[in-house]
């Protein structure tokens, strides 16, 4: 089987952590890099997070600490959803992983230029980085497979009203990665809205064995939904559309970003096709919720 290259650009984060579990553990997918920024909590702690989560999986996966900020604005983190680790309650065991020492944005070039083929590039967190290796290696745009992204909607925000966490946190970033014409795929809350995790996935999480028994406790502290209503799995829909883009719904749509005014980090699409006729990104509109349940209980079953 061709495994699909993947760098995962991360904040974790309890979906994060969540979207970092089927990265690892699925065998469809090769992750070359993990890197890391400011946003659900400080650069430092999204980076312990994502060294735990290697470690837990005993993996040999490169982490890259990279932006500690946004472009231009102040950072604003999201702790009262992730807790003040990011990672909830949960103790992991002690560990000796250390990040490697390259920034994320040298460590995504060195990673895109040692690959013959195109490299895809998963981006659940801030698009600091992105933006960063974008603006700094323009010539590394043809070695991206496609950019999936976890960010935006295509009508009201979850921070503001009208932005999502991920394109509110760094909007400058994010209009930039938009605007570079690499192939951008929009896994935006008009899905992960949908794709809860149901109470009955929830409540089978501690019965699949220990990676099971870890998500359970990070969701049960988690503020994205509720396990009784559903628990939001935002960045696990960029890997699974990855795997099965038959299950989700897209709209090929031009999206650009405001960064001003009580809209910033709105993602806003020429519907109407009024303004642009070429898209630059493929929206997903709707997905098989039942599905997705299902097949995120496979993966973390087979872990074990
Ligand atoms: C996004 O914001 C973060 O809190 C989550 O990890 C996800 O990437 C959802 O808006
Ligand atoms: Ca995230």
């Amino acid at each position: 089987m061709n495994k699909i290259p993947i760098i995962m650009d991360t904040d974790p984060g309890i979906d994060d952590a969540a979207a970092i579990t089927v990265a690892l553990n699925s065998p469809e997918f090769d992750v070359q890099l993990i890197t890391t920024m400011a946003g659900n909590v400080t650069v430092d702690k999204t980076t312990l997070n994502a060294l735990k989560l290697v470690e837990f999986y005993h993996k040999d996966v490169p982490v890259a600490k990279g932006a500690d900020k946004p472009l231009l604005r102040n950072y604003e983190d999201s702790s009262y959803i992730h807790g003040e680790s990011g990672m909830g309650e949960y103790e992991f065991s002690p560990h000796q992983r250390r990040e490697i020492d390259l920034h994320a944005v040298q460590a995504m070039k060195e990673v895109l230029e040692k690959n013959s083929e195109k490299v895809t590039l998963v981006a659940v967190g801030a698009l600091t980085n992105v933006a960063l290796l974008l603006m700094e290696y323009p010539e590394l745009k043809r070695k991206i497979k496609e950019l999936v992204i976890m960010g935006g909607s295509l009508s009201s925000g979850n921070v503001t009203s009208a932005a999502e966490f991920n394109i509110y946190a760094d909007p400058h970033a994010a209009k930039i990665v938009f605007q570079s014409g690499v192939p951008i795929v929009m896994a935006g809350l008009d899905v992960t809205l949908k794709a809860l995790l149901s109470p009955k996935s929830f409540e089978t999480l501690p019965s699949l064995g220990r990676s099971g028994t870890m998500l359970h406790s990070l969701f049960s502290s988690y503020r994205g939904g509720t396990p009784d209503k559903g628990l939001q799995m935002h960045d696990v829909c960029t890997l699974f559309y990855l795997l099965y883009p038959e299950k989700i719904k897209t709209e090929d749509l031009f999206v650009e970003v405001a960064t001003e005014g009580p809209a910033i980090g709105a993602t806003v699409a020429d519907i109407q096709r009024k303004y642009h006729k070429n898209p630059n990104t493929k929206v997903c509109v709707d997905i098989d919720v039942d599905f997705f349940n299902q097949w995120f209980l496979e993966v973390v079953g087979k872990i074990g």
